[in-house]
Parts: structure tokens; sequence; C-alpha cells
């Protein structure tokens, strides 16, 4: 499709709080670049050539001392593999306000039905204060996105922390072609609606802004588009079959298409690179902990939403119901900090050790640990983990889409089987190969890692072969180009 190769059309313009790349500052001033973290960044990463200019947030010491050096310009092209990435110093005060506190606080919250609503929400003082801070930081991403854009050029924004960005946009460059993406679920209405009014509509308008908004399932879209009827009052259609839209949403005589984008594993990278020496050396390490034995994998950045605590519990609550499976089954569990400024966060980590160092305790042999778990990212050891998974366990509360399901089944060798949460995105498309569970429910989950432990070799392998294949069906190269058609088409 050569979006970017094409001469006559401009590039198009990506904006994201993180970006490819992010920097640590040491003590001596040298600054090292690290690819970033996270599901987004990964599908915008595998895009090549095919985007523009990258606007991104500087996310900490490391980054604004990069900025900086970049005299304002674009970073260093070494760093960032030769695109060009605009890095945005906002002020830490302006910018711990929109991402700590609005964006995965409430936002990622309501979302991912994440409060304990006896106590939470309290909208207070703080409260307005960080609504301000992230109406500011969505202002400077406008600002700096009407600035870069060429005439007529796409842009597209991406997720909850920037849903202001499209009106902004609108507002000061009506010319250009706004799409906006979100990679998390969406609350339906009687949940969307614990927002306070006023900040609901706002961020139902904020997307509104874009000509076309895009999510990973029809689900999300559908729920985004019931928010916009039932609070808004705005006109919802299903849009004709057979075309790149699923729902079109008019409102004061402005119509936003809807459309869905299920991302895809970037089968031909991972497959590379879990082949590597390093990922050899990992893999060679963790088959020596844990023999021959059967594995339950997880690799997870440690969100509230993933659902680490309760898999822990349904695999104590497999050992405890089958005790056959005692000494003969390890459950590898890597859980990789995230988001660390957030008390909430931090305690959720600190549970999930807890939890797992319980079962160890508990259930423990002389050489036999039943849970391996590792806080510490390491993309190698993510891998190996994968090549040797016999079952994956992806159980989340609620997920956009979870490229983790996609990822293992594609990797693994021997072929695995998946237990999925039916409330992440990738139960839509890997549901009829995974065994689907009610992510609450660890009776169920337990059952449900019985069953994909005892299934069949050669169903196993055949229901992995399934599940690799629809993990692969849209690659990131082609989530991103056929959002840009569709864009393009009016
Ligand atoms: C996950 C979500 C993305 C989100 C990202 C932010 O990957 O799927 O929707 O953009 O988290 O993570 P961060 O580490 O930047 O807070």
């Amino acid at each position: 499709m050569g979006v970017a190769a094409d001469s006559e059309t401009p590039p198009v313009l990506v904006a994201s709080n993180r970006g490819p790349v992010s920097y640590t500052l040491a003590e001596d001033g040298t600054l090292t670049a690290r690819r970033g973290g996270g599901g987004m960044v990964s599908g915008l990463s595998a895009l090549g050539d095919a985007a523009g200019t990258w606007v991104c947030a500087a996310l900490g010491p490391g980054d604004r001392e990069a900025v900086s050096r970049a005299g304002g310009a674009t970073l260093d092209p070494a760093d960032t593999g030769g695109r060009p990435v605009r890095m945005l110093d906002i002020p830490p005060d302006i910018f711990d306000a929109a991402y700590n506190g609005i964006a995965n606080s409430v936002l990622w919250f309501v979302h991912h039905l994440l409060y304990q609503t006896p106590l939470e929400p309290v909208y207070d003082a703080e409260f307005e204060r960080q609504w301000t801070g992230y109406t500011t930081y969505n202002t400077a991403f406008a600002d700096a996105l009407a600035a870069e854009a060429a005439p007529g050029a796409e842009v597209l924004v991406q997720d909850y922390h920037l849903s202001l960005v499209p009106a902004l946009l609108r507002e000061r460059r009506p010319d250009l072609r706004i799409g906006h993406f979100s990679h998390t679920p969406w609350a339906p209405p009687d949940l969307y609606r614990v927002l306070p009014d006023a900040i609901a509509r706002q961020v139902l308008l904020g997307i509104l802004g874009a000509d076309r908004a895009a999510f990973l399932t029809r689900r999300w879209a559908g729920a985004f588009a019931d928010c916009c009827a039932e609070l808004l009052g705005a006109e919802v259609r299903e849009a004709a079959p057979g075309g790149p839209d699923a729902f079109t949403v008019t409102y004061e005589g402005r119509t936003t298409r809807l459309g869905v984008h299920g991302l895809g594993a970037d089968g031909a990278f991972l497959r590379e690179r879990a082949h590597r020496p390093d990922v050899d050396e990992r893999l060679a390490a963790l088959r020596e902990q844990v023999g021959e034995r059967a594995t339950i994998v997880r690799v997870d950045r440690t969100e509230l939403s993933k659902n680490i605590v309760r898999g822990l519990l349904a695999y104590r609550r497999l050992l405890t119901e089958r005790p056959e499976w005692r000494g003969r089954v390890v459950h590898v569990a890597f859980a990789y900090p995230s988001r660390q400024d957030l008390a909430v966060y931090r305690d959720y980590t600190a549970e999930v050790s807890r939890v797992a160092e319980g079962i160890n305790a508990e259930f423990g042999q002389d050489g036999w640990t039943p849970v391996v778990l590792h806080v510490k990212d390491d993309f190698a050891r993510s891998l190996a983990a994968y090549r040797m998974a016999d079952v994956a366990l992806v159980n989340p509360i609620r997920d956009g889409m979870n490229l983790v399901a996609k990822e293992i089944p594609l990797i693994s060798e021997r072929g695995c089987a998946l237990v999925l949460s039916r409330e992440a995105g990738a139960a839509a498309e890997l549901g009829d190969d995974a065994l689907l569970v009610n992510p609450y429910d660890i009776a169920g989950t337990a059952e449900a890692l019985h069953r994909a432990l005892t299934m069949d070799a050669d169903e196993r392998r055949t229901r992995a072969g399934r599940l690799a294949k629809a993990a692969t069906a849209l690659t990131p190269r082609d989530w991103f180009l056929t959002q840009v058609e569709a864009l393009r088409t009016t």
C-alpha cells in the first residue's frame, strides 16, 4: 500500500503519550535510549517508514534532557531507528496530573471497571486540578500537531491520554484528516457514567472531533457508540456492511465514523527474535529450573487489570483440588512493574509477590518450586518462556486486546493451550480455539487450567496452529495502513 512512499501525499503523523524511545540519564550525564513498552508502542513501532513524525511526551528526566539536547528539534535519529520523533517537554506537574492523575487513575479505571465503588472515585479539588492539567497537556499536543502537520495531512491520535486532542486539533486545523484509536476497552454507558457528567461529555466530544475513531473490537466500538447515544443524544447508525466502518455517530451536524481494527502480533519479528542466542540461553536456564514438568506461562506488565492475583489463586486451587499436579507442573509468571509512581500499582505488585510466595511456602517441595515469579523486565526471558509454554494463562479483568494472548501460541514450541479471559478483546478473534474463562471465577479458571494441561497433544497443536493464524491476521503494519486508507476514503 506504500502510504509514506507515495510522494503525492504528506506522511501520516502519529501522536501518543509514550513514544517509541525513552531515555535514562546516568550520573555522569550519559543518556541511554531504550525502546518504549506496552501494546500500543509495540504495534506502532513495527511501522518502519509507513509513518511520518511521531509526537510524544517526555516521560521523565532522561527524556527531558534528550529534548533539551535536541534543541526543540526532532530527536537524534540514531536513537529512534531513523524515524522523526518530536518529544514534548510538558512541565512535570502538568504531565503528572494528566498521566498519573487522569489517564491512569481515572480513565483507565473507568474503562477497565477497576473502581471499588463504595469508596471511590471521589471527585474533589485535587481531581479538578488534575483535570485542568489533562486539558493543558492535551492542548500542548494539539498545538504541536497543528504546527507540525502539512496541509491536508492525516494525523492518527492514540489512546485515552489524548482523548481531547481530536476536537482541539480540528479547531486549529480544519484541513487535516484526524483519526483517533483507543487501545483500551470502552466502558458501557452505565459504568461510563461514573465520570462527572461534564467530563464524560467532554471526553466523548473530544474523540468525536476526529473524522474516524477506531477500536480494537466491535464490542468496544459499540460501547463508545452507546455512550454517545445515551449521554449526548447523538444519532448512531450501523455502517454499510463490507465497508471500512462499523458505525457512524452524528452529533450537531457532524458525522464521525467508527472503525474496528484488531491489532495482531508481529509474527515475522517475534519468530526471528525468539531464536537469537540470548533467548536460547535463558530457555536453557529456565528448562534447568523447571525440568520436564508441564508449564503454565503468563507474561504481563503488572497492571491492575491483568488479574495476576486471581490467576495465582486459580493455580493454588488447581494444586489443592487436583493433587495429582503437585510436583508435575510449574507456573512461570513474569509480572513486570508498571506505573510505579502510583501507590495502588505498587501495592498490587507487592500483593502478586506475596501470593506467589504463599503458594511456594504451602506446596513447595525439595526440587519443585510451584511458582517461578520474575518481576524484572527481560524481553529475551519472556520469549524463552513463550517457547516453553504448554499452557498460556491470560485472564485479564478486561483488556483492549492483549497481545500476549496472540504471541504465546505463535512462539510456543509444542503448541500451547490458551486459557483466555472472555473479557479480553483477543477473545473476539481467538475464542473458538482458546478455553474461555470468566476472570473473576477462580474455580472455573482452575478447571480450565486442568483441561488445558490434559488436552490431547494433537488437539493442542491443531488449536495452537489456528490460534497463531488468527493472531497474525492483521500485522501491525497492515493495522496501521488500513486505518490510513480508511481515513483517506470519505
Ligand atoms: C497498555 C495499553 C495501551 C496504553 C499503554 C500505556 O499497553 O494497552 O492502551 O497506551 O498500556 O502504558 P504506559 O506504560 O505508557 O502507562
